[in-house]
């Protein structure tokens, strides 16, 4: 049996022509929805995701500012920009590229970035919101893989779903909105035992760790759904995730790829994000 994917690029496509619309009918009534994007220093990876989220905005009608710093740039001269950016009304979403140079302290640049702006769901009121099921912003990663998993119809009640990966920005927050939908969930990390042994009761597994080979064929149930977030290279330089993808599609019923997966979705996440952010702006 081989797989069905998960087209992280077709799903993209029509979650960003709803973006589209709804950005179109707000400019309609005079607010255009604003993304302020800031990267401090030249790290070349953050250098492309940045490029791609304001490309992405400009193609789907939001507005967006590309505030860029040299690495010199000092906490509180980043804090000040944030503070800026917190009173400009045609901004309606702050992202700040982590990571920042090793002497800013990127929690306290978090936390400054206004909840009701932070479109990147970090912020601990975001954070907080999520944990006892208030409205909020939520993590695009995660949020994008709920997406996919709602684009195939899964049901998550009654389902058990490991999460590999136990950081802020993913494997916390995805764990937390499996748990909204009625999942049970497991969160595995460095420090589990015996990885298999977890993964192979999994109806859903989700990997988020940033290694490759993390999940093999051997270590997934016939049957179940597997999201990729790992963004990786191998050794010829190509792109791959945290999956043994051959292997396991072969034993999933379905899995997302990389590339073509998880990744697209995290921007159309932020776009979503932003949108939301000036809708309720614009009341
Ligand atoms: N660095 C890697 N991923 C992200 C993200 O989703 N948001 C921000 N702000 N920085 C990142």
């Amino acid at each position: 049996m081989s797989a069905q994917l998960i087209d992280g690029n077709a799903l993209s496509a029509q979650l960003r022509a709803d973006v589209a619309r709804r950005a179109a009918a707000l400019k309609a009534r005079g607010l255009t929805p604003g993304l302020a994007v800031v990267l401090v220093g030249d790290n070349p990876a953050s250098q492309v995701y940045v490029r791609n989220k304001v490309k992405a905005c400009q193609d789907n009608g939001l507005h967006s500012v590309l505030e860029q710093y040299p690495a010199s740039l000092s906490e509180a001269e980043l804090l000040a920009r944030v503070d800026a950016l917190n009173r400009d009304p045609a901004i309606h979403g702050i992202l700040v590229q982590l990571p920042l140079p090793a002497h800013i302290d990127a929690q306290k640049v978090i936390e400054a970035i206004s909840p009701d702006k932070d479109v990147d769901g970090f912020h601990v009121a975001s954070a907080g919101a999520l944990m006892v099921g208030q409205p909020g912003f939520w993590p695009c990663t995660p949020y994008g893989c709920m997406k996919m998993l709602e684009s195939i119809g899964y049901k998550l009640r009654g389902k058990h779903a490991v999460v590999i990966g136990r950081s802020n920005i993913v494997g916390k927050p995805m764990a937390l909105m499996l748990l909204q939908k009625n999942a049970t969930v497991t969160i595995c990390h460095s420090a589990t035992p015996d990885l298999k042994a977890m993964t192979l009761q999994a109806d859903v597994v989700v990997a988020a760790v940033g290694k490759r080979n993390v999940l093999t064929a051997d270590m997934v149930k016939p049957g179940a759904v597997v999201i990729d977030v790992g963004m990786n290279r191998n050794e010829e330089g190509k792109l791959c995730g945290d999956v043994d993808f051959a292997g396991v599609k072969e034993v999933a019923s379905y899995i997302t790829p990389v590339p073509g997966g998880v990744g697209p979705m995290t921007i159309t996440m932020l776009l979503v994000n932003t949108l939301e952010a000036a809708e309720r702006a614009a009341g």
